[in-house]
This record gives C-alpha cells, sequence and structure tokens, in this order.
C-alpha cells in the first residue's frame, strides 16, 4: 500500500469542485487517511515549492495558493501516488485529456485546481510536510475486503 499527498488548492475551493474531486478519490477505490483545511503560510508555500521559487510566475502562484484556505489530505492505496496522479492529469490543464481532473475542469496551469505527490520519495517528504503523525489514521473499511 502507498500513501500520497493530495492538496486541494484554491481553485477548487473557490469553483466549489471540492465534493466532485473527493467523490471521484472515494469512487476509484482510495481511503482518505487525513484531511484539514489550513491556511498555507509563506514558508510553507515557500519550502513545498522550492524548487520552483526562482521561476517568473512563483509569485502568482504563491498568491494564489493563499487567496483561500487549502485541503490537505493523504489518501492511501495500492500505487496510490501513480494512480492519482492519473486521475489529476498533467499541470496545466490545457494539455490534460478529458476524463482526468484536470481534463475534465481546468484550462489553466496556475488554476489546475488539485497538487498531487509527483513519485514514492516525494509523498513521504509532502505528507510529513503537512501532517503530523497523530493527524494520520489507518483504519480498514468494509470496501477493503470488495475493492482488493
Ligand atoms: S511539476 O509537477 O512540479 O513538475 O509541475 P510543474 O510544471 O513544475 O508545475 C509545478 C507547479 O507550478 C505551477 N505552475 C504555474 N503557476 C503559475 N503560472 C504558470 N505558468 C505555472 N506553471 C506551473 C503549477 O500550478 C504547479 O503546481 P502543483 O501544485 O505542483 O500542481
Amino acid at each position: 500500500m502507498q500513501r500520497t499527498l493530495i492538496l486541494l488548492k484554491p481553485s477548487s475551493i473557490e469553483r466549489g469542485l471540492v465534493g466532485e474531486i473527493l467523490s471521484r478519490l472515494e469512487k476509484k477505490g482510495l481511503l482518505i487517511v487525513g484531511m484539514k483545511m489550513i491556511r498555507l503560510s509563506d514558508e510553507l508555500i515557500e519550502e513545498h515549492y522550492s524548487h520552483l521559487v526562482s521561476k517568473p510566475f512563483f509569485p502568482i502562484l504563491k498568491e494564489a495558493m493563499q487567496k483561500t484556505p487549502v485541503i490537505a489530505m493523504c489518501v492511501k492505496g495500492k500505487e496510490a501516488v501513480r494512480l492519482v496522479r492519473e486521475m489529476v492529469g498533467p499541470t496545466n490543464g490545457r494539455n490534460a485529456t478529458p476524463g482526468t481532473i484536470r481534463g475534465d475542469y481546468s484550462i489553466s496551469a496556475l488554476k489546475n485546481l488539485i497538487h498531487a505527490s509527483d513519485s514514492l520519495a516525494t509523498a513521504q517528504i509532502e505528507i510529513d510536510r503537512f501532517f503530523k503523525p497523530e493527524e494520520l489514521f489507518d483504519y480498514k473499511t468494509v470496501m477493503s475486503t470488495a475493492l482488493y
């Protein structure tokens, strides 16, 4: 089983797409093991997007990430890192295939609704960045036996 980090960005909150995105992840069979709403500090954004701080669009990205709180989620499932990335689609919604979250609801690289960890190693770092160990839960659901 893998765990991965998801942020529902201000663009999804502003457009009322939180329920839709959550519903897709749940229906796929991913288990929510952590979820909270937070306001991102300057420090947290600069750490999370440290590979982008020198990009010209960084100030715009930072402002967009602080427009509303974000919803941080940790989800669990077999091959969860790859599965979630595939469900999300590529960074720019205009390049995302219909059927993916960005492909269905975004036409932007900035307002692309959702962030998802890009590798197993990154997922662990990002989960630790956003969640304390006691904020993550391990449990079985009646669905578990039906899924795998
Ligand atoms: S990735 O996954 O890190 O390789 O993706 P990348 O293309 O580098 O993009 C990382 C985040 O940068 C944001 N982004 C932008 N914001 C504003 N303007 C432009 N042009 C732009 N291009 C990329 C994008 O929303 C990505 O955020 P996350 O949260 O990783 O999806």
